[in-house]
This record gives C-alpha cells, structure tokens and sequence, in this order.
C-alpha cells in the first residue's frame, strides 16, 4: 500500500493523540518531527519508533523537515500557525516537493488568520486538509449512513444540537485569549458549529451546501471568572480572568438554507470549560421529521467501579478519558478514544487524498468558513445581536473582525468579573 510520510509540526497533546490514530491505519507513517521542545520531539518519536509507525526522526526546523517528507501536519499551538506556514512555504520555494498540508483546528485565531493560511498554500501550490475530526466520528457517519432511507423519504434533518465540554485545558496558552484566539468558543465552538452544519447536510452533498443565514450566539464566564477558581488558574498557569479574562460558556444558534428547496433549518451548540462530571463529553443530537440520533461519547460498552478503599491503586486517569477529573466511583472508559473522535478517519482520508493529488474531504476553504461562522458568533455575543451573514456588509465586516476577548479586552464584555 502506498503511504504517506508525514512530518509532525509540534509534540504536544494533539501529537500523541494524532499517533495513536496513525497506529491504527495503513496509508501514514510519521517519518519526521519538528517541535519547539526538542526532548518533548524525541519523547514522541521514541513512541513513534516502538510503535513501528514510522522513521520518526527529529529535525531542528521545518525548512530542514520539509525536504524528507510528503506532507506536513501544523499540530502547534494556534498562534503559530502563520510564522510555521511561511516557513514551509519557504521550504517548497526552496524544493522541498510536498503535496500536502494538514491543520488541526481552528485554522485560524481570526478570518484574517485563517485567509492568510489560505493564501500560502495556494502560494506553494499545496493540497490540505482541515482536521476537524467530529466530522470522521464513526457514530456520526453511521446515523447518516442508518438514517439515509428516512433522509430521503421524510426530508432531511430539521434540528441539530452539538456539544463539546470538559473541565478546561490543559496548557496556560489555551487559556489565553490573545494567544488562543478566545476561550472555549474558539476551542471547541469549532468543533460543534462544524458537525453541526455537517449533519444538516443532506446526503451527497458538499459539507459547505447548506448557506448559513444568521448567528446568534451568547458568550459568559460563569466558572473560572469566580475569586477562588480565578485564583487558581492564575496559579497553574499564569494567565489572570481578573485582566485578560475569557468565555468558559458559549452558546447558540447558526440557522442555515438549503439552496435548492429553501427550507430553513437550525444548528444549535453549546460549549464549556467548567462541565464537572467526569471528563470529556461530546454531545450532538438531531430531529427530522419522524425519527432522530443522539450521540453521547459519555456512555460506554465499558464501565469501571473504584470503590474508596481501592482507589490508592489507580493508574492513570485519563487512560479512561480525555480530560478526566474523578478516578474511583462509576468510571466511563472509551479504550480506543482516537477512533471514537474521528482522528483515525481523518488521518486516512488525508492521506489518501493527498496520494491522488487532491484536497482532504475538508479543504482549509472550508477551515475558513468555519471560522468566519466562529467570529460572528463572537461579534453576536459582542453586540448581543443576531448577526445576518447574507448581507455583504457583515461579510466585509468579518474580514477583519477581532473579538474583544481575542484583543485581551474581555472585561468589557464578560460578566462575573468582580
Ligand atoms: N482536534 C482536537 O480535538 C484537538 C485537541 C487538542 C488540540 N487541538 C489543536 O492542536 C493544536 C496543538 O494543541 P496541543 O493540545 O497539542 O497543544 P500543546 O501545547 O499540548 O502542544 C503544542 C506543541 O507545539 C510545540 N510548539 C510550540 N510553539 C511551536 C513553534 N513555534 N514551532 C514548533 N513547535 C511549537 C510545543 O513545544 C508543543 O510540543 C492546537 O491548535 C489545538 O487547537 C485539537
């Protein structure tokens, strides 16, 4: 079979998690690493070498990377993500032959973030791919592939309500407005505004079919803006909700148009960073008419019990779950989490994609509209307005919108700053 040899840009959480899904596929091994952190770049390619996923080499640079590997995947932080495409950019000018680029999400801190990566894959004439992964979730596509028949009978689906949350991040620049690009509206916003408008789609259709009509959408912090959690993670990480604070509560409501029929339907989304049961949870949900999904990655074939006076043994927590905050009681284990969210999938589809001298099935274009879809839900908040995304002025607007909370100005519009 023929393979993809990938060089990984950064060796952090999403790395780790984005190896173990390689580890399941066929067509990607990890041939090169490059990280800011050159022993957290060996740690990772020590995994990658004993898991015999690829050469796993750690080079100082992109530019010294580039030349031996056939794609690259951006798996830094989000406010890299300009300087780290320039550099590769320079390594093709320079003949490194890549087809492709791969991002993890969000593409871009702003529409002009995003617009700018854009460009300079079209400058070194790469192919890419956007990793949104919800969208390659296994239960995701089977209630497409399930509900299909009913689809097509009884009309699409109506409704749709998507929900990522957990307890907060794990690295201070994530909750750093200014470098993250927001709080958890930019985090994961991302991820339930994408599957959301995913799973209107009809069948068969481009993920970008449905044309998004209006945002409205309310930001707050309501956990981590409180004295003592403030402290807290003032603390751990250094990054003061007293000056700079973020949203750790986002919600609201992205109504779209099938352009064939005219029939309105509605995405709504919920995110935070203060859900207190017992790690991550993605939510989504939908109603057509007749018949409906739901998908709650909280509920597992395997559960664990740890009982008080056993708890001392436990191993390691969040081998039971991403961000998981309990280690005895009723556990939910999901023992392959990187097929469950989709990473495996999209590791694949990638691939493969970039092997027949095309964009993945999710292109950094559509990256981009997720995060102009992402912005107007800022600036609703912002303005505590509904935003009307097809007048040509609030396009333009967006353009070069940069949310308050992203400027380090949340204060002005989060309450519970006391
Ligand atoms: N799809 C998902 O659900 C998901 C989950 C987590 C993270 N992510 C995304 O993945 C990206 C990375 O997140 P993470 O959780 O792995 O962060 P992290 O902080 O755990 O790791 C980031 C890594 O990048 C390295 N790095 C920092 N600056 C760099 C630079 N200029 N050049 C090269 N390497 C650099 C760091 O040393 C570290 O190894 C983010 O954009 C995040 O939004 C996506």
């Amino acid at each position: 079979m023929e393979t993809i040899k990938l060089g990984i840009i950064g060796a952090g959480f999403v790395a780790h998690f984005q190896a173990r899904a390689i580890r399941q596929i066929r067509n990607v091994e990890i041939a090169g690493i490059t990280s800011r952190t050159k022993a957290r770049a060996e740690a990772l390619a020590r995994i990658v070498r004993d898991d015999g996923i690829g050469a796993g080499v750690v080079y100082d640079s992109v530019g010294e990377m580039a030349p031996h590997v056939d794609a690259i995947a951006i798996f830094s932080p989000n406010f890299t993500r300009i300087e780290i495409m320039e550099q590769i950019v320079a390594a093709v000018k320079q003949g490194a032959a890549l087809k492709g680029a791969i991002c993890e999400k969000p593409l871009g801190r702003n529409v002009a973030e995003a617009r700018g990566l854009v460009e300079l894959a079209d400058e070194a004439n790469l192919r890419t791919a956007y990793f949104e992964n919800q969208i390659f979730m296994k239960p995701v596509r089977a209630q497409l592939a399930q509900l299909a028949p009913q689809q097509k009978t009884m009309g699409p689906l109506v409704l749709t309500r998507s929900a990522e949350e957990h307890g907060g991040p794990h690295e201070p620049w994530f909750w750093d407005p200014t470098r993250q690009g927001g709080g958890v509206l930019s985090d994961m916003g991302c991820h339930s505004i994408a599957v959301g408008w995913y799973v209107l789609t009809p069948p068969g259709k481009a993920p970008t079919f449905l044309e998004p009509v209006s945002v409205s959408a309310d930001c707050a912090l309501l956990k981590w803006g409180l004295p003592a959690w403030r402290e807290k993670l003032l603390h751990n990480t250094g990054v003061d909700y007293g000056k700079t604070p973020a949203e750790d509560f986002a919600t609201g409501m992205v109504t779209y148009r099938n352009p064939e029929t005219g029939q309105l339907v509605k995405a709504q989304f919920t995110d935070s960073w203060m859900f207190e049961k017992q790690g991550l949870r993605l939510f989504m949900d939908g109603m057509g008419p007749g018949y409906a999904f739901e998908v709650n990655t909280l509920r597992s074939t395997l559960e664990l019990f740890i009982g008080d006076v056993a708890a001392e043994a436990i191993a390691n927590a969040e081998m039971a779950l991403e961000k998981a905050t309990a280690s005895r009681g009723l556990l939910a284990v999901q023992y392959n989490e990187a097929d469950l969210y989709g990473y495996t999938d999209e590791n694949e589809d990638a691939a493969s994609a970039f092997l027949a001298g095309r964009d993945g099935f999710l292109s950094w274009r559509y990256g981009l509209e997720i995060t102009k879809l992402v912005m107007a839900a800022y600036l609703s908040a912002e303005r505590q307005q509904t935003v009307d995304l097809m007048d040509p002025a609030v396009q333009q607007e967006l353009e070069s919108y940069v949310p308050l909370i992203q400027q380090g100005r949340g204060g002005e519009v989060l309450l519970n700053i006391t």
